[in-house]
């Protein structure tokens, strides 16, 4: 490590020592300005972090580090397509995918942009015939349903964002309903197929390296389905009325029967998880049109404007990165729950889940060596009402210091002002925002949110001092959605910076799928040796053997 970081890395950890041994109470008792100052506003979004343990001159520090940590330069490197992801030879540029059409992207001999845009209008194309009702099964039918089938960023993230647009969606003429099937034991897929009809229902393969196992499985078995159903022989029109893939590698779409004009296509520069502003949205664009889309991608462009350009102190990913940073690596706070006040998010926790830990879960730096500092906190969460009804009470009591993301519109409901109950949904609303602030208020605060804490037994006491932050969207929209996701990917690079780590590989998530191919072998009788496994998984194999002779 060079001087300039070590030396701010000392001095941050020795501000740390002191600023660590004060409580949130006392920071807002002495400073009634203290949200006026710690607070930013970018477009729709509003970020909060007045309630974290620290001060100005933390800022300072944590701005210090970003810059001994050449973070300028990283995000020059990441927004120039140079090849920010080493491990595996490639650029991360999913930020190319939303770019205006006019822009100018080229890269070596590649015109970006109107790469980007061909395979956009493809898309736009077979969006709005399936939205028309023109695309017919084999038997002529209109498709009524589509299933996408896939698995982490090629099912997190269009899930993700279709539940939260629900109030978006378009309507077809058909009624036209999109589901996702992702699971490789087949549980949702087994769902569907007993409640649709296969005449009316196509599915979208999504699988960036179209090699993932859960996946071509779940495929192979919706194959199976409508093949029973309308014989072998009209295998050439199932496979071309009934199926789109989305993938990087365009010849194993072809290998495994997709049609060439079924195929959309993206590119290796795309991490999985990064992937939902591709084609990969396919199911987004179907539910909400190909315009809502856009209104996605254009709040993630102005998100990747906003963290280019504005200064550290106003730049939304820098600071919440950075203050992650300062959570995990002084404070010690190993855990970040993910807490939307709105029902419609409840997919994001998972996707955040996937987007912070595939991405900086790593303990080898860049080159090579192991980290000396820890890096990607433990994160999970839920809808923050729901979740109050279930582990808020370690967050409150526990043991564990834990930093929580609130995350919540101000507006709801404005577009049922017709319905039935627009009022009592409403008054809804209201509730879950008082929740909301009530929350991170109690945990910051503790004891001194109280009246007559002091004459309060022990265990209805509280410490407190657990430090949140909160994003407020004015409303939750395809453009205020758009900006947030990308929020919290170049939150997710700005801590790969300072921990010195690859963002954009999964080395981590390989040798599993490898053990999982050789222990099928045993479980399906192929391979009778156990020698070459542990006691524990032998001792389960036998179980499970035993129990399906019996
Ligand atoms: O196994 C992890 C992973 O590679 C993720 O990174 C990725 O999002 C997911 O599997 C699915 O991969 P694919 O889109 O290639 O099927």
């Amino acid at each position: 490590m060079t001087d300039a970081k070590e030396t701010q890395w000392d001095e941050l950890i020795t501000h740390g020592s002191v600023v660590s041994k004060q409580h949130l109470a006392d920071y807002f008792a002495e400073d009634p300005e203290r949200f006026n100052k710690m607070h930013r506003q970018f477009g729709p979004l509003l970020y909060d972090f007045s309630k974290q343990r620290l001060t100005d001159q933390t800022l300072k520090h944590l701005i210090d580090l970003a810059d001994a940590h050449d973070l300028q330069g990283w995000i020059q490197r990441l927004f120039s397509g140079e090849e920010v992801n080493d491990s595996e030879g490639r650029a991360a540029m999913h930020w190319a995918l939303r770019l205006p059409v006019d822009a100018k992207c080229q890269v070596g001999d590649d015109d970006i942009t109107s790469q980007v845009h061909e395979q956009l209008q493809h898309m736009e194309l077979i969006v709005d015939k399936i939205r028309a009702g023109q695309w017919r099964g084999a038997t002529g039918e209109v498709i009524t349903d589509v299933i996408n089938i896939g698995v982490g960023g090629s099912d997190l993230g269009p899930l993700m964002v279709t539940e939260a647009l629900n109030d978006f969606t378009r309507k077809t003429p058909q009624g036209l309903n999109v589901h996702f099937a992702s699971t490789i034991d087949g549980s949702q897929l087994s769902q569907l197929l007993r409640d649709k009809k296969p005449q009316s229902t196509m599915f979208v393969i999504s699988s960036k390296s179209f090699t993932t196992i859960d996946t071509l499985t779940n495929a192979s078995t919706a194959l199976q389905w409508l093949q029973r159903s309308f014989g072998r022989r009209a295998s050439a029109s199932i496979l071309h009325c009934h199926f789109i893939g989305v993938s990087a590698s365009p010849h194993k779409m072809t290998e495994w029967g997709i049609a060439e004009e079924n195929q959309l296509g993206f590119w290796g520069w795309v991490g999985g998880r990064y992937s939902l502003w591709s084609a990969i949205g396919l199911p987004i664009a179907l539910k909400i049109g190909v315009k809502g889309f856009r209104r996605l991608l254009a709040g993630a462009h102005d998100m990747d404007e906003h963290f280019k350009s504005a200064p550290w102190r106003d730049n939304l990913p820098v600071l919440m990165g950075m203050i992650g940073v300062w959570n995990t690596n002084v404070l010690d706070i190993n855990a970040l729950s993910i807490l939307p006040y709105d029902g419609r998010l409840k997919q994001l926790p998972l996707y955040f889940e996937q987007l912070e830990m595939e991405s900086n879960g790593k303990s080898v730096k860049r080159d090579g060596q192991p980290v000396t500092r820890s890096t990607c906190p433990i994160i999970w969460g839920d809808v923050g009402p729901n979740a109050q009804h279930a582990f808020y009470q370690l967050l409150h009591q526990g043991t564990e210091a834990v930093t929580c993301d609130f995350i919540v519109p101000v507006r709801r409901y404005d577009e049922a002002r017709h319905h039935e109950a627009a009022e009592e949904l409403a008054a809804q609303h209201q509730l879950s925002l008082a929740n909301c602030l009530a929350q991170s208020r109690l945990l910051a605060l503790g004891d001194a949110a109280l009246k007559d804490a002091d004459e309060l037994p022990t265990h209805m006491r509280y410490r407190g001092n657990q430090p949140s932050s909160t994003l407020l969207l004015d409303e939750l929209n395809p453009y205020s959605l758009g900006a947030l996701i990308a929020l919290y990917e170049h939150k997710v690079f700005v801590q790969s910076v300072i921990w010195d780590v690859n963002p954009f590989d999964q080395w981590g998530v390989e040798m599993g799928k490898k053990i999982a191919m050789s222990t099928l072998a045993k479980i399906r009788g192929e391979d009778a040796s156990l020698e070459d496994t542990d006691s524990s998984s032998a001792g389960l194999l036998r179980r499970i053997e035993a129990e399906w002779k019996s």
